[in-house]
C-alpha cells in the first residue's frame, strides 16, 4: 500500500493536520529553547537537543566497536547536539541482541574508551571545547529478544506466540520454555554493576540502565504473573532496578551520573493481518495481566499510574535524567516509531503516525509535568521531519520535555542541531523519511556475520550498497506476496 502520510510543505499543514484529528502537537516557527543549556546533575550541557541510542549493528564479533561503529559516533560527535545517548551495550554474551552488538567486558574497555575518545575529539573538531558535551553509554540484556536464545521473565500469551526459539523453522517459544530464575536475575545485577563500574572508569558521562522495548529488564517491570521475587508486586517487578541502583551508589557513590530510558506504555503485540497487512492486536482477555503502563481494562490504552512510580523510584535512586520511550520494535513498532513505510517483517501502520507522534508527547508531557525539576529527554520525533525540532521546541516552551532528542533522524541527519543554530531550521533534503530501512538492515542476517549493518540509506552513501546487496539476496516475492508484504 502506498498510502503518503507526510506531505506537509509547512509547519501550518502539520498544525492543520493535527486540529483535523484533535491531537495536541504543537509547532514553534522560531526556535530558540532548544538552543538553551540544560543542566543535568552536576553538569550543564551547551543546548537542549540529543542523539537517541541508535546501534548500528557493526560491532567486531568480539563486541569491539567496529569501523562503522567510530564512523556513526564520530558523526555524531560533529553533529552539535550536546546529549549523544550511546547505543545499547550487552553487560553479558548472552544478552546480545545481535552478533554484532557492543558488549562491555574487561577485554573490550581500551576500544570502548578509544570510541568515547573519538566522539569527544569529533566535537572539539568543530566546537573547541567539548566540555558542555555529555556522552552516555545504554547498558542492556536483550532478554526475550537475545539472539542465542531467547531470556524471558515470563510467559507473555502473545508476545511469546511471537517469540522465536528458531526464526527459520518458524519455532516460538512454547508454554514450557524455561523462564529466567532468581538466582539468575541476581547474578545479573551484579554484570550490571560491574558494566556501570567500567562505563564510568573509562570516561563515559552517564550510564543508562535500559528498561524499555520490551528488553529484559521492560519486560520484569509488567512481571505481574511471574512468580518469586522479581514478580507480581510492583514492589517486585522493581526490585532488579532497585537493587542495581543500590548496588551502584553503595560501591561507586554520587558521582557516576545514573540515567535509565524507559518504556513508560509497552502497548499489546500486534500482528499482520493477512488480507489487509495492517497491524492488529493479537486477541487479549481483560482484565490484561501484562506488559507495562497499559490500561488494564483497555490495554490500548496507557495507564501512568505505575510509570509514574517507577520515576519516583528513580529519582529517589539518584537517576538524573531519564529518557522516555514505548512499544516494542518486535510486535508493535509503530508506537516507538512512527513510521511512513512498513518494515518487510512488519504490518502497514493501524494508525495515522501523527497520532503515534501525539502519543509520545501526551505521555512524556505528562511525566514531565510530575516531575518538573527532572531532566526527561523525549522519543518519537524523526517522523516530523524537517519540523521536529519545532515540535520540539513547543513542547520544551509548554514544559512537556527538557531535551528533545531523535533517533532515526539523526543517522539521517546526525548535523541537524549544528544547522539548526546556524540557519535556524532543518534541511528537508537531509532529514529521515521514516521509510524504514534501517530497520530492515538490522533485521538482515545472511552474510558471514550473520547480521548486516544499520544505517540510513536514503540520506548516508555507505548504506546503499549494503542495502542492494541485501535487495540482491532476498527471494522475488511471488504475486500474492507482492501485494500484501
Ligand atoms: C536502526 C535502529 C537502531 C536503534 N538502536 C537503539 C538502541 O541501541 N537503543 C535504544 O534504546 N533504542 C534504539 N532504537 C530506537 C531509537 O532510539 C528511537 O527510540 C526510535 O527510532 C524512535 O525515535 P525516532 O522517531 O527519533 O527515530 C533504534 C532504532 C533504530 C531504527
Amino acid at each position: 500500500m502506498s498510502e503518503k502520510f507526510f506531505n506537509y510543505k509547512t509547519v501550518d499543514d502539520v498544525r492543520r493536520q493535527a486540529k483535523e484529528f484533535g491531537l495536541d502537537v504543537t509547532f514553534e516557527e522560531k526556535l530558540q529553547d532548544v538552543f538553551k543549556p540544560v543542566k543535568i546533575g552536576t553538569r550543564t550541557i551547551g543546548n537542549a537537543m540529543g542523539i537517541h541510542p541508535m546501534e548500528g549493528c557493526d560491532a567486531n564479533l568480539d563486541g569491539t566497536p567496529g569501523e562503522l561503529t567510530f564512523r556513526r559516533w564520530r558523526r555524531f560527535g560533529r553533529g552539535g547536539a550536546k546529549l549523544i545517548w550511546g547505543e545499547a551495550t550487552a553487560v553479558v554474551p548472552e544478552g546480545l541482541a545481535n552478533p554484532r552488538q557492543l558488549l562491555i567486558n574487561e577485554k573490550n574497555l581500551s576500544s570502548l574508551e578509544r570510541l568515547l575518545k573519538a566522539t569527544r575529539s569529533a566535537h572539539r573538531e568543530v566546537y573547541e571545547d567539548d566540555s558542555d558535551l555529555l556522552v552516555g553509554l545504554q547498558l542492556t540484556h536483550s532478554g526475550r529478544y537475545s539472539y542465542r536464545r531467547p531470556l524471558i521473565a515470563y510467559h507473555h500469551p502473545q508476545a511469546d506466540c511471537v517469540t522465536y526459539v528458531d526464526k527459520s523453522k518458524g519455532i516460538t517459544v512454547s508454554d514450557n520454555y524455561p523462564v529466567i530464575t532468581d538466582d539468575e536475575l541476581e547474578r545479573l545485577e551484579d554484570a550490571f554493576v560491574f558494566a556501570v563500574r567500567r562505563a564510568s572508569a573509562v570516561g563515559f558521562d552517564f550510564v543508562d540502565i535500559k528498561q524499555c522495548h520490551t528488553y529484559l529488564l521492560n519486560e520484569l517491570l509488567g512481571a505481574r504473573i511471574r512468580d518469586g521475587r522479581y514478580g507480581g508486586s510492583f514492589e517486585n517487578r522493581t526490585r532488579f532496578v532497585r537493587n542495581v541502583l543500590t548496588k551502584i551508589r553503595s560501591e561507586l557513590g554520587p558521582k557516576t551520573m545514573i540515567a535509565s530510558r524507559f518504556n513508560a506504555f509497552d502497548g499489546v503485540p500486534f500482528e499482520k493481518n493477512p488480507v489487509s497487512g495492517f497491524g492488529e492486536p493479537i486477541p487479549f482477555k481483560i482484565p490484561y495481566e501484562h506488559s507495562f503502563g497499559v490500561h488494564r481494562q483497555n490495554p490500548l490504552r496507557e495507564d501512568l499510574s505505575e510509570p509514574l512510580e517507577l520515576v519516583r523510584l528513580l529519582c529517589a535512586h539518584g537517576a538524573a535524567m531519564v529518557n522516555v520511550s514505548m512499544g516494542s520494535p518486535y510486535y508493535n513498532m509503530h508506537y516507538g516509531r512512527p513510521f511512513e513505510r512498513t518494515p518487510d517483517d512488519g504490518y502497514y501502520s493501524p494508525e495515522h503516525p501523527l497520532v503515534g507522534v501525539a502519543r509520545h508527547f501526551r505521555i512524556t508531557g505528562a511525566i514531565q509535568q510530575a516531575f518538573p525539576d527532572l531532566v526527561v529527554v523525549g522519543t518519537g520525533y524523526s517522523w516530523l521531519r524537517q519540523f521536529f525540532l519545532n515540535a520540539g521546541e513547543a513542547n520544551i516552551r509548554r514544559k512537556r520535555v527538557t531535551i528533545v532528542a531523535t533517533g532515526r533522524g539523526a543517522i539521517a541527519y546526525p548535523e541537524y542541531a549544528k544547522d539548526a543554530r546556524e540557519t535556524g531550521s532543518l534541511k528537508s533534503s537531509r532529514v529521515c523519511l521514516a521509510i524504514s530501512y534501517c530497520t530492515n538492515l538490522m533485521r538482515s542476517k545472511n552474510n558471514e556475520f550473520g547480521q548486516y549493518p544499520a544505517g540510513c540509506v536514503p540520506r548516508d552513501e555507505v548504506y546503499a550498497p549494503i542495502y542492494k546487496e541485501v535487495l540482491a539476496k532476498k527471494p522475488k516475492p511471488t504475486q500474492e506476496h507482492a501485494e500484501v508484504h
